[in-house]
């Protein structure tokens, strides 16, 4: 089985798994409970706290852990009632974890803008200053696209909002692990994290805060998480992504460079297939991620005949594509719908190899020739 679908989900880390598996059995113990036992789990909870925040450069009472990505994207969100302003931005290519919640932002009477992006995906930055309005209290915009891989310039599109004193949130749940990401050089006030993207288990993330900006639980309960996520930890879970976010700030430059090599194997490979376009290849992009287009083929129909061939990959984001409606993220971007519903996207892993790419190269050419 040939799995190029890392940006759906990876497997874990053996060493992930193995360090995990003490909290499933030896240490059960509550970490709220003042015994032994309790203690024992809420020291490894802190040692997991401190390897998050190492991950992205912050302290570690910066960390809240969450369900995943979509809870920490739904807690960052809360920020932008506090603003108490009416008006927050958003890019027009995120994920439906950021675009369903700020949608609700209009029962808070807050007006949502999408913000225009580029043919390659990118927000420019006098797009973003002519978006901002006196009004404007929070914006959110992606660090790096889940279909494209697209990288925006957050540094700069932060600083702006910096300046104008606007909250400032980025989904980094697949930059994480795949680039150096530094929250203080990013300019952002808050970012969201998953553990299931960076060979950790599925169920973990965390939001990473700057303890200035208010935020609301999306739930209400005990005082775990300094009360906005409250509820008994999953402990077995943050302590793998504790362990993921280690094993990621180890390799992430070495991890890079070889997904950056086969990739560019991939992209030559299929390169004279007529028609054929690459999403977003004229800017920088994660170094795992190809979305192709060819206007011969249906994605989904392709997906399904390359599974046949035990290949997985993807047909746009995991999350909508249960839906035959053409990627939002491609229609913002320009592309006309007959395009849009032919995308598949590759997204390679630590595992993946030079034969496999050989082999899917072979298999997408004889695939579209049938
Ligand atoms: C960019 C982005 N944000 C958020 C999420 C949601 O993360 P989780 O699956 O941990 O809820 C995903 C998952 O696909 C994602 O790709």
């Amino acid at each position: 089985m040939i799995y190029f679908d890392h940006n759906a989900t990876t497997p874990i880390d053996p060493q992930v798994l193995e360090a995990m598996q003490p909290f499933l059995t030896t240490f059960y113990g509550n970490p709220s409970s003042l015994h032994r036992h309790g203690r024992a789990v809420k020291t490894a909870i802190d040692q997991a706290r401190q390897q998050i925040a190492a991950l992205v450069k912050v302290s570690p009472e910066q960390v809240i852990f969450t369900s995943g990505g979509t809870e920490a994207n739904n807690i960052a969100i809360s920020a932008a009632k506090a603003s108490k302003k009416g008006h927050a931005l958003m890019s027009s290519t995120e994920h439906p974890s950021i675009v369903e919640p700020m949608q609700r932002l209009a029962l808070q009477d807050i007006h949502v803008e999408k913000i225009a992006v580029n043919s390659n995906g990118l927000i420019a930055a006098d797009i973003l200053g002519s978006s901002i309005t006196s009004n404007t209290g929070f914006i959110s915009i992606m660090q790096a696209n889940n279909e494209t891989g697209v990288i925006q310039d957050i540094a700069t599109l932060g600083a702006l909002a910096k300046e104008r004193g606007i909250i400032f949130h980025t989904d980094a749940v697949q930059s994480c692990g795949k680039l150096d990401v530094d929250f203080g050089a990013l300019n952002v006030n808050l970012m969201s994290l998953s553990g299931h993207k960076i060979y950790g288990p599925k169920g973990v993330g965390a939001l990473v805060y700057d303890k200035k900006v208010n935020l609301s639980p999306v739930f209400y309960g005990g005082g775990q998480e300094t009360r906005l996520r409250p509820g008994t930890e999953n402990v077995a879970g943050i302590i793998g992504f504790g362990k993921a976010a280690e094993l990621a700030l180890q390799l992430q430059e070495s991890r890079a460079t070889q997904l950056l090599g086969l990739r560019k194997k991939l992209e030559e490979g299929i390169s004279g297939i007529a028609g054929l376009v690459i999403a977003g290849s004229g800017v920088e992009r994660l170094p795992n991620t190809s979305q192709i287009l060819m206007d011969t083929v249906d994605g989904e129909m392709l997906l399904m005949q390359l599974d046949q061939q035990s290949i997985a990959v993807s047909s746009g984001s995991a999350c909508s594509s249960n839906s035959k409606l053409p990627s939002p993220v491609l229609k913002a971007m320009g592309y006309k719908d007959k395009l849009a519903l032919s995308a598949i996207r590759v997204s390679l892993g630590q595992q993946s190899t030079l034969e496999e790419v050989d082999v899917f190269i072979a298999a997408l050419k004889a695939t579209i020739n049938r």
